[in-house]
């Protein structure tokens, strides 16, 4: 009689190892779920299980016999645990393997936290400072038409940035406009004075891109009206507004200058932030650097928004953000502003 067709206690006791693997693998194709599976497994590969009785009889053969006896126990436990591991699979809801959908057992991917644009900041930062002074905030559209841009602004016709080799013209005869001095025009044509507002936004002209000049920059454009306004608070509202921005040190200083829409005219350099007025590259050794276009509200354009000359006098400014920009943070070229590299970016 061989092992192979004996029943599982065959002559002396000793359990078949073949009839108990036939039993095991029948046992384990009817589990239903994980559990039963487990517990199935268990019955017959656990510390006290089938396998083990297997092992304990082995010394109980003449040796002869446990050459044979041995490879059939061996049989049973690989493939019983074989059979039990596959079941298994079937039994439980299926992982997606890596790469197939998600794997929830991949860390995360940190992101960083995003942040302001340098300047977006600068705006908001000015609009603050500008507000402790009484202004409020006022808007215009980027697309303007020439009257508000240059006519009401006391532009005369045959002014060289009028030229379409300075600015954008659209086809229907209006532009992008170059400066915010238009939002003055459309404020005081709806508002009465007196008048305190800072117009932020974006300009448009035709440059050439270099390291200072870019086809596209921003502006805050301010406009104070009232009795008596003066060039003195003008200069004083400036120089708060510099100490406010970047710190007590720094000193304004004006220079005649030509606008059509101010009389008189000034440009407003701050002391050089970068090297504090010693002179460096940024300031091109000079310690200065030029920041507003400034000056007294030119009567033309008082008349052109139906304001009386005679009774009300105004200081207005526009200033250059990307300049405030590249002195506070010493940024050596505009377009740096512009190329958004995070990594740079994420420096400020
Ligand atoms: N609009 C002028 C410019 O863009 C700046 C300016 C604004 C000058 C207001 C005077 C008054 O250069």
């Amino acid at each position: 009689m061989t092992s192979a067709t004996a029943s599982p206690d065959d002559a002396g006791g000793v359990p078949d190892p073949r009839a108990a693997l036939e039993s095991a693998l029948r046992e384990i194709a009817e589990t239903a779920d994980p559990a039963a599976l487990e517990a199935v497994r268990l019955r017959h590969l656990g510390r006290k299980g089938t396998l083990a009785r297997l092992t304990a009889r082995l010394r109980e053969l003449p040796p002869e016999r446990r050459p044979e006896y041995g490879r059939a126990v061996n049989e049973f436990k690989e493939r019983v645990a074989a059979a039990a591991d596959e079941r298994m699979r079937a039994l439980r809801p299926a992982r997606p393997a890596a790469g197939h959908g998600f794997d929830w057992t991949l860390p995360g991917n940190w992101r960083g936290l995003g942040r302001r644009h340098p300047i977006s900041r600068i705006v908001a930062r000015t609009v603050e400072i500008f507000r402790t002074l009484g202004f409020t905030v006022a808007e215009g559209p980027d697309i303007e038409t020439v009257r508000n841009n240059f006519d009401a602004l006391n532009t005369p016709p045959d002014h060289p940035s009028r030229d379409p080799q300075d600015t954008f013209y659209l086809e229907d005869g209006r532009l992008l406009r170059c400066h915010t001095s238009p939002v003055q025009v459309r404020y005081m044509e709806s508002h009465r004075p007196p008048v305190r507002i800072v117009a932020p936004g974006r300009c448009y002209r035709r440059d050439t891109p270099d390291a200072t000049h870019s086809a596209n920059f921003h502006q805050v454009e301010g406009l104070y009206v009232d009795r008596n306004v003066s060039l003195a608070d003008l200069k004083g509202d400036l120089s708060y507004f510099a100490a406010q921005l970047m710190g007590p040190d720094v000193r304004v200083r004006f220079r005649p200058h030509f606008f059509p829409f101010t009389e008189p005219s000034v440009e407003v350099d701050f002391t050089c932030h970068v090297c504090r007025g010693r002179g460096c590259r940024v300031c091109k050794q000079s310690g200065w650097i030029e920041i507003a276009g400034a000056g007294l509200v030119h009567p033309n354009v008082f008349r052109a928004v139906g304001y009386d000359p005679a009774e009300v006098t105004g200081y207005a400014f526009g200033m250059g953000i990307e300049r405030i920009a590249m002195i506070l943070h010493g940024v050596p070229d505009i377009r740096m502003l512009y190329e958004n590299d995070v990594r740079y970016l994420a420096e400020f």
